[in-house]
């Protein structure tokens, strides 16, 4: 990506705390939360750049992109199923990770790095249907590019596991 990217995202990109992504898992296979978050500003930016947003919305979009699954804990935690089974019923269904993240996420991004109300509300909500209608073009394109990245990250994941499956195949009719 060019050097317009690289200079809207570089500050969050080489933070501590967005480096430790590197090492969580994120939607199965080799896919690191990482990079889920780095191809979805890259989504991000190209869509924008598509729907014609003014270079400041260009910048804001794709830094909230960048932050919108940084979160910050490990879901399958035993700590995080701790807080969820506190609750019961429907009340603990809203409280599962895919409900409650996005609205998590916004609020440390915004401990870390300067958003405005347009970005929090982008980040907050990416997880629509899951989370209120987003009600930005920002929060828009954020929820989009999500979707475009994670259907193509499930989409390898399943052929890492094909691939798997055959050379563990492979390797024992070998023996
Ligand atoms: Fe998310
Ligand atoms: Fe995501």
């Amino acid at each position: 990506m060019g050097q317009e990217f690289e200079e809207m995202t570089e500050d969050i990109l080489s933070h501590p705390k967005f480096q430790a992504l590197r090492g969580h898992c994120h939607h199965g296979g080799e896919n690191s939360l990482f990079n889920h978050l780095l191809d979805s500003a890259k989504e991000a930016y190209r869509l924008a750049g598509i729907f014609g947003l003014s270079d400041e919305r260009v910048r804001a979009v794709t830094r909230a992109a960048m932050l919108h699954d940084f979160f910050g804990y490990d879901w399958r935690s035993d700590s995080h199923k701790q807080m969820v089974h506190q609750y019961t019923g429907w009340k603990r269904v809203t409280h599962m990770h895919a409900f409650v993240h996005g609205t998590m996420a916004a609020e440390r991004a915004s401990r870390y790095f300067t958003l405005d109300y347009r970005q929090y509300a982008a980040i907050r909500t990416h997880m629509f249907p899951l989370a209120p209608l987003p009600r930005n073009s920002e929060a828009w394109i954020v929820t989009l590019a999500d979707k475009i990245v994670a259907t193509r990250e499930v989409a390898a994941t399943v052929g890492w596991q094909i691939r798997r499956w055959f050379r563990r195949d492979w390797a024992s009719m070998a023996c």
